[in-house]
């Protein structure tokens, strides 16, 4: 089991899909206008096409194809998003190069799941054409307690034989400083940030609920053929979270740091 393989579940990822898509929009903002009248853009990690959508609400005229190597999240983007100029593939980000001139490849929450992945950074600009747009949006946000708790559970006494290796670290991603020296260094005129957004999330154990959508899938597939200790897992943990991530008068507080780059190549 690797921590880049495990089994998504779009219903439960679109539970929170309010709060998941206002970093989408916050990095789409700074994004220009790819160049050409029928641009081809990318969106890798599409997950179940809901952001994918935006991109063509955004450039109607533009053909538009989210690649995503999770069969369950392509399933729901091709029920719910296909339409005239938006498709969707079976493509995986580690390997995956465009085949022609991109005028934006876009990737929204999505790379922390590819290890290496600002190596792949080099072929991905050499793909847009002259004036297009490489742009990521990434969680910044290992080392926080919903992650930090989870990595320590799984790696104590009870659990570490059956997970060892299975979850992510923070070197999951780099600092957008980092990032912008990668860009900048391959020709593009890059802007990075980061924010930390504060989720106010609503309803009983919260932060366990969103990262049941995400950080927690590897530990949701690796137990998989054995419920009872999946749930004596998520027991421990949600009492973990409910410590780390206390319900105040109006919601909960869920601190999420995000780290984003847009990468402009020369025209
Ligand atoms: C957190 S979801 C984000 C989905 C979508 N971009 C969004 O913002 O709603 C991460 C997505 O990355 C996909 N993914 C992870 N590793 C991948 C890889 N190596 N190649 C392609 N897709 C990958 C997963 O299948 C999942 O759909």
């Amino acid at each position: 089991m690797s921590a880049a393989t495990p089994v998504w579940d779009p219903v439960q990822y679109l539970r929170h899909a309010g709060h998941r898509t206002r970093p989408f929009t916050d990095l789409l903002a700074r994004v220009p206008e790819p160049p050409g009248r029928r641009p081809r853009i990318a969106d890798l990690g599409c997950g179940a096409g809901n952001v994918t959508a935006l991109l063509a609400e955004r450039w109607p005229a533009a053909h538009i194809t989210g690649y995503d190597n999770s069969p369950e999240m392509l399933d729901r983007a091709r029920a719910e998003h296909e339409g005239v100029g938006l498709g969707f593939a079976e493509a995986d980000a580690r390997t995956w190069t465009p085949d022609e001139p991109h005028g934006l490849i876009v990737s929204n929450a999505t790379l922390q799941w590819v290890p290496g992945h600002a190596d792949r950074f080099a072929g991905w600009i050499a793909g847009l054409a002259p004036g297009g747009t490489f742009a990521f949006q990434v969680p910044g946000n290992f080392d926080a307690p919903s992650h930090v708790l989870m990595r320590e559970l799984a790696g104590s006494a009870r659990w570490r034989d059956r997970l060892s290796g299975v979850l992510r670290h923070q070197e999951a991603v780099l600092p957008p400083e980092t990032y912008l020296e990668h860009l900048t260094a391959l020709g593009c005129t890059t802007d990075a940030w980061e924010t930390t957004y504060v989720h106010l999330l609503q309803g009983e154990d919260p932060v366990l609920d969103w990262v049941k959508g995400t950080g927690l899938r590897p530990v949701l597939t690796a137990l998989a053929d054995d419920p009872e200790a999946r749930d004596a897992f998520v027991t421990e943990y949600r009492a973990a979270l409910r410590s780390a991530y206390p319900a105040g008068p109006h919601g909960t507080p869920f601190p999420f740091r995000r780290v984003f780059a847009v990468a402009v190549k020369e025209a």
